[in-house]
């Protein structure tokens, strides 16, 4: 296989593949049950990720990096791949600087109704004012004409209950990311699926002018509405399009805390859905 190839499909899991069983794995007593199998075992997880660290530095190792890590599904994907890019580096005695910062993405309804708020108190960023602050497309904006001027960013208080799915992602984190300027920016998600989210996150990060972006996802979910051309620059594992649980995945907000990649189970589904 070439060498771009490799990077860019990382390993297949094909559609047959039914996981291991449970009982050959250490996993959570608390999660007895709630499992299906197991689908890519933490060890791999691992060992692949040290693979994704060994492309990055390649590619720009020699240069400073800003991670943009996304929450909260991104954290364990996002630590294991700077600490091992950390670590190859050192052993190559390169000079490398690392900088994490944290994103978070949620589509929420955009309501004409809802509060609304367009200043920040003085000095305080989006992140620290709580979750509600979010920053959302332009396209949601359009319709109110409140905007933040300097940073064509718009601001909404969103209330809590409003947690509908729509069209619209809203960016949750902090509200300048101008030290992306310049810099060559790494965005670390643990999953990908329809593209769309990247396309938007990938938008946004443009108007900070990086130097360069790339994209590493973990898993690539195969999905009717994917798009197989658009796959981040460095995949972990390609696969079926089947929802799972553990290495900071979640079902409603469980499993995070499993270390192996596993499908849930319909006993799982049904004792912690909402
Ligand atoms: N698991 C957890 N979160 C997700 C998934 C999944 O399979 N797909 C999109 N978000
Ligand atoms: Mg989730």
């Amino acid at each position: 296989m070439a060498d771009d190839q490799r990077k860019e499909t990382g390993v297949v899991i094909k559609d047959g593949w039914s996981g291991y069983n449970l009982e050959l794995f250490n996993y959570p007593e608390h999660y007895r049950g709630d499992l299906e199998c197991v689908y890519i075992p933490h060890g791999v997880v691992m060992n692949r990720i040290e693979c994704l660290a060994r492309d990055i530095l390649e590619d720009i190792g020699h240069e400073d990096m800003m991670v943009l890590c996304v929450l909260k599904g991104g954290y364990k994907f996002c630590s294991d791949l700077v600490e091992s890019i950390k670590a190859q580096s050192r052993s190559a005695n390169r000079r490398l600087t690392t900088r994490v910062e944290f994103i978070r993405l949620k589509s929420y309804l955009y309501q004409p109704d809802c509060e609304l708020k367009t200043q920040l108190p003085q000095r305080t960023s989006a992140a620290s004012v709580g979750v509600h602050w979010v920053i959302v497309t332009v396209r949601a904006c359009v319709l109110t004409g409140y905007r933040n001027t300097s940073a064509n960013i718009f601001l909404f208080y969103i209330p809590s209950q409003n947690d509908q799915s729509t069209e619209d992602l809203q960016i949750i984190g902090p509200d300048d990311l101008s030290v992306l300027k310049g810099k060559n920016v790494l965005i670390v998600e643990a999953i990908v699926d329809t593209g769309k989210t990247m396309r938007a996150l990938l938008q946004h990060v443009d108007t900070f002018q990086p130097k360069m972006v790339r994209v590493a996802g973990l898993l690539v979910k195969r999905v009717p509405q994917g798009n197989p051309s658009e796959l981040p620059d460095y995949v972990g594992f390609v696969i079926p399009n089947r929802f799972v649980v553990g290495y900071a995945l979640d079902y409603n907000e469980y499993f995070r805390d499993l270390n192996h990649i596993c499908v849930i189970s319909e006993t799982g589904k049904q004792k912690y859905k909402v």
